[in-house]
């Protein structure tokens, strides 16, 4: 079980775009092309230390000799913006995954409705750029908590005055700022419009709450971080493809087992919102902690996220 996913790729510039906020350009080493992505797509950076981290794509995929990322310096990183911040260099090579994209944009939806928080604008932003290429409409809310922390407030800003009233900005930390209300944000749009979410925590879970009666296929989320904490062992899995057996202990997860063993497993978050290490079920009966399947997926228990999901039975067999 190897990575075949990996591309090589030179820092060629750093990009300061907000506070905190930094777009990284990447461009291959010998200057060819780079696999094409859509609006949504995100990649994973591999780090020093084994940790990889997810980033969205910022344009919209129509440059072949490029990519852009946007990172966002968290105050409480393991690692992963930390060394983006201070241990990336201009000029330096590492290497990412091709994009994949679990936030698909509808480019046929009539209305697109548009809900940032924070440094959840990157894949927006890349989305806004589509539909404007497409002549579609789009509308977009965009919080974040001091107008020097919006990236890319400037060019939609130039888009929105081609079309006034399609930017709707929150600064909620600024003397008399309002929070978006997502309720009224759902209800004001029409029954065809798409819903797209990208933010903290909290803004999805109020996201999900008030688009709960639209229709979930024009329901669309971006996670960025667990929502649950993982499930733990405690129970074997056989991986039917070699016929070991290996016990779960208590304290770690499917993935660190295997990890653990020496086995190499696609992976990325180590969240359970990324969807890389979706894995067959042949037998058992998961306990999905993850944010990527459906309610219809996981009741099928014929996948499993096992960067977070456990087991609810003393067994289980995966098609590994
Ligand atoms: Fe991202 Fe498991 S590694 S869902």
């Amino acid at each position: 079980m190897s990575r075949t996913d990996l591309l090589p790729v030179r820092v060629h510039s750093v990009t300061y775009e907000a506070e905190d906020v930094r777009s990284f350009e990447l461009r291959s080493p010998g200057g060819g092309d780079l696999p094409r992505y859509t609006a949504g797509a995100h990649l994973d950076v591999l780090l020093p230390g084994g940790i990889e981290r997810s980033y969205s794509l910022l344009d919209q995929g129509l440059e072949s000799y490029r990519y852009r990322i946007g990172v966002q310096r968290s105050a409480t990183s393991r690692g992963g913006s930390a060394f983006m911040f201070d241990g990336l260099k201009v000029g330096d090579i590492i290497e990412v995954t091709t994009p994949s994209n679990s936030f698909e944009l509808f480019e046929d939806a009539p209305l697109s409705v548009l809900i940032a928080g924070g440094i959840g604008i990157t894949p927006l932003w890349c989305m806004v750029q589509r539909l404007e290429q497409l002549g579609r409409r789009w509308q977009l809310y965009y919080a974040t908590r001091t107008r020097e922390r919006a990236a890319f407030l400037e060019p939609l800003r130039q888009l929105e005055s081609r079309a006034p009233g399609r930017l709707v900005t929150v600064f909620d930390q600024e003397p008399g700022a309002r929070m978006l209300d997502l309720q009224a944000i759902v209800a004001s749009h029409g029954p065809q419009a798409h819903f797209y979410c990208c933010g903290p925590a909290g803004m999805l879970a109020a996201f999900e709450a008030a688009t709960a009666s639209v229709p979930a296929s024009q329901v669309h989320v971006e996670y960025f971080s667990a929502a649950q904490a993982p499930a733990r062992g405690g129970f074997e899995v056989m991986l039917a493809r070699s016929g070991t057996t290996l016990f779960v202990p208590d304290d770690k997860t499917i993935l660190e087992t295997l990890l653990a063993r020496g086995l190499e497993v696609p992976r990325s978050c180590m969240s359970g919102v990324c969807g890389t290490c979706e894995t067959a079920v042949l037998e058992g009966e998961p306990d999905h902690r993850d944010q990527v399947l459906s309610e219809r997926e996981r009741a099928s228990n014929k996948k499993m996220m096992i960067c977070c999901s456990g087991s609810l039975g003393p067994r289980l067999v995966l098609d590994l």
